[in-house]
């Protein structure tokens, strides 16, 4: 009997934390073509290293590279296999070397098991410790290797069961043993006709075909083989042998599959004539706030709606508190929309850290209403903080932009996005997506409560400008570029805005250096003065924004405190917003807008000056090091 011990010191742990994407095919056709193509739809997902497995003469053959999905390609075409069975994975490692080793599929020690997996084997050390003792060996760093061998363990152990299958029922076994989360394709190499899937905690998805059946961490790796798909829940298993699939739970209870026909074009995951995603979208930034807005004012009552936030008007009325939650871009977002509901609804609003909150155990009121924001859907510690929020009793809702997500399934509500797949690993869309719903909801609970007709009416008209205006800024992108290419060789850079305008402040400052490895750091430009100023120097540019006649002033004369210091400063300002001769070294102009869409305008220039920076030093801007998209790990 295995005795497992769920506590792992920290210290032991060396290479199981990651965030991956994972493919797996069974059907008529070359398994390995139709994996690989899925796979470069995932890379954005992780891209330190990659690996495939196909099922030839009776045995599972392992290819594996450290680097990009284009060195398992070449690899691959050396050696190309007729197998119409396999699994392939790539992979973004936080601990332990980039090593083939470390890369997946892993194989057990004896050969029958190989498996991909996206997620984290928490007492992984236990396990090996009794597998060792049984004589499995291991070449590895990874928890996962651990897993393959449980399974293979378990594999040899049991016997031909009466019903079912012995591979799906040892792979069972294995996980019931398993702490931790995990998305995982297996092979078996005594069923060449079998493929067995299972879920905890990181996402899994089955694509159902003509004559094929697919398994994918994401969406994107199955659409264009088809529409139709299984989002599989956690602890479900799910067996494919042939063209068949079943799906059970761990002890083996059927659960009915429900088929979702996802609505994806293809084209939206394909470059184009563009050069990297993510410049392609900046400038789809326009269509995806359309789509954002798309039938959601009511003119007549001059607010939004929304269809899915299953809670009724006299519920929102009751709403005291809003809690908002996410990580990263989204939790800058979140400080947009906290600003812009605080103003036009007048409902008090807190932002907090997902990974913040999960841990603080804050105390709310039950007319709290917890809302979570997530581009992915996936992001490991939102989900955590959404799935906390509903431990303890609160109404959640989810603003996404991926349908069937797992935030999306889990949440009471929520507003879909609607801005077409994001893959450049900055995001960008999604962020002035957010930004634009965050204005649409601040207007639908304004006018719940005490935001008149007209101004509610004066919102609307302002929002439904905003995508044209969006348009005429990435026209002038040639000025933006030229401006980058001043400030290239800056190791420092500030971003300063008051109000509004501090996410946005922040959002460039990451932007930058995420992409371009600059140093950045985004502050109100009040605060300058208690601390950055000590930075600025005619080596560290300050970007500042000045978009509200208001406050003008005021920034006028932060601006004129950097200048003082030999500071260099672009700002991106409204048209409304005049300076003093001579104070900026360089300018973009933003169109007047409404205030609540500010925001939105002034990210622009900031996501193409960030962009052009990073190419004109030569960084790889859909994939920065270190980076995934997805980020399904703690
Ligand atoms: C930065 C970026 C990340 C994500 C964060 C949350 O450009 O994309 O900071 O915003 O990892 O991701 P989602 O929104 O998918 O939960």
């Amino acid at each position: 009997m295995l005795l497992l011990h769920y506590y792992l010191p920290q210290k032991l742990i060396k290479d199981n934390q990651k965030m991956c994407g994972i493919v797996g095919y069974l059907g008529k056709q070359n398994a390995a073509g139709i994996l690989l193509e899925g796979l470069k739809r995932l890379e954005y997902r992780g891209y330190d290293s990659s690996g495939l497995a196909v099922f030839e003469d009776g045995n599972l053959i392992v290819t594996r590279r450290v680097g990009r999905v284009k060195e398992l390609v070449a690899a691959v075409k050396k050696a190309p296999s007729q197998s119409s069975l396999g699994i392939c994975h790539t992979r973004w490692a936080t601990h332990g070397v980039v090593t083939e080793q470390n890369a997946h599929p892993q194989l057990s020690s004896d050969g029958k098991i190989t498996l991909v997996h996206n997620g984290v084997i928490e007492n992984y050390n236990t396990i090996q410790k009794f597998l060792i003792s049984k004589g499995y060996t291991f070449s590895s760093e990874t928890d996962t290797e651990v897993l393959c061998n449980l399974i293979a363990y378990h594999y040899a152990k049991e016997k031909e069961p009466k019903e079912g299958s012995r591979f799906a029922q040892s792979v069972r076994k294995a996980i019931l043993h398993v702490e931790g989360t995990y998305g995982l394709a297996v092979l078996c190499a005594d069923c060449p006709n079998e493929m067995v899937g299972a879920r905890h905690g990181s996402p899994l998805i089955l694509g159902v075909g003509r004559e094929e059946i697919l398994l994918a961490s994401d969406v994107a790796a199955l659409v264009s083989r088809t529409p139709e798909v299984v989002y599989l829940n956690d602890g479900e298993v799910v067996q494919i042998v042939g063209t068949d699939f079943t799906i059970s739970t761990l002890d083996s209870e059927d659960i009915k599959p429900i088929i979702n026909t996802v609505d994806w074009d293809i084209s939206e995951g394909e470059l184009g004539d563009f050069d990297h995603f993510m410049l392609k979208e900046i400038f789809e930034q326009p269509e995806a706030l359309e789509n954002a807005m798309r039938g959601r004012f009511s003119l007549d009552q001059s607010t939004a709606k929304f269809g899915g936030l299953n809670l009724t008007p006299q519920d929102l009325r009751q709403v005291d508190r809003i809690l908002l939650c996410a990580c990263g871009t989204a939790w800058h977002a979140c400080l947009t929309i906290e600003f812009l509901i605080e103003k036009y609804a007048r409902i008090p609003v807190e932002v907090e850290y997902a990974s913040e909150f999960r841990y603080r155990n804050a105390p709310l009121d039950k007319n709290t209403l917890v809302m979570v924001v997530s581009q992915s859907g996936e992001t490991i510690d939102t989900l955590a903080a959404l799935q906390e929020s509903k431990r303890k009793g609160y109404t959640t809702l989810a603003i996404t932009n991926t349908v069937g997500s797992t935030i999306a399934r889990e949440s009471d509500g929520g507003i879909y996005q609607h801005a077409g797949p994001e893959i450049g690993v900055a995001s960008t869309k999604a962020f002035t997506s957010q930004l634009m719903i965050g204005a649409m909801l601040a207007l639908f609970l304004g006018r719940l409560r005490d935001m008149s007709f007209n101004d509610g009416s004066e919102l609307v008209t302002g929002l439904k400008k905003i995508p044209d205006l969006v348009r005429e800024i990435t026209q002038h992108c040639a000025q933006i570029k030229s401006i980058a290419k001043k400030y290239t060789k800056k190791q420092d850079f500030l971003f300063l805005g008051r109000l509004s305008m501090f996410p946005i402040a922040l959002e460039g400052a990451l932007k930058l250096k995420e992409i371009s490895y600059i140093h950045a750091e985004g502050y109100p430009a009040a605060e300058m003065k208690h601390g950055p100023i000590a930075l600025v120097s005619e080596e560290c540019p300050s970007v500042f924004f000045a978009t509200e006649p208001d406050t003008l002033a005021k920034v006028v004369s932060n601006m004129q405190e950097v200048k003082a210091r030999k500071g260099q400063i672009i700002v991106v300002r409204s048209a409304n917003c005049p300076l003093p001769e001579g104070l900026a070294d360089d300018e973009v102009i933003i169109p007047e807008c409404h205030q609540a869409a500010t925001p939105i305008l002034a990210s622009i220039p900031v996501q193409l000056l960030s962009y052009y920076i990073a190419v004109e030093r030569g960084c790889d801007v859909d994939k920065p090091r270190n980076l995934a998209k997805s980020v399904t790990v703690e």
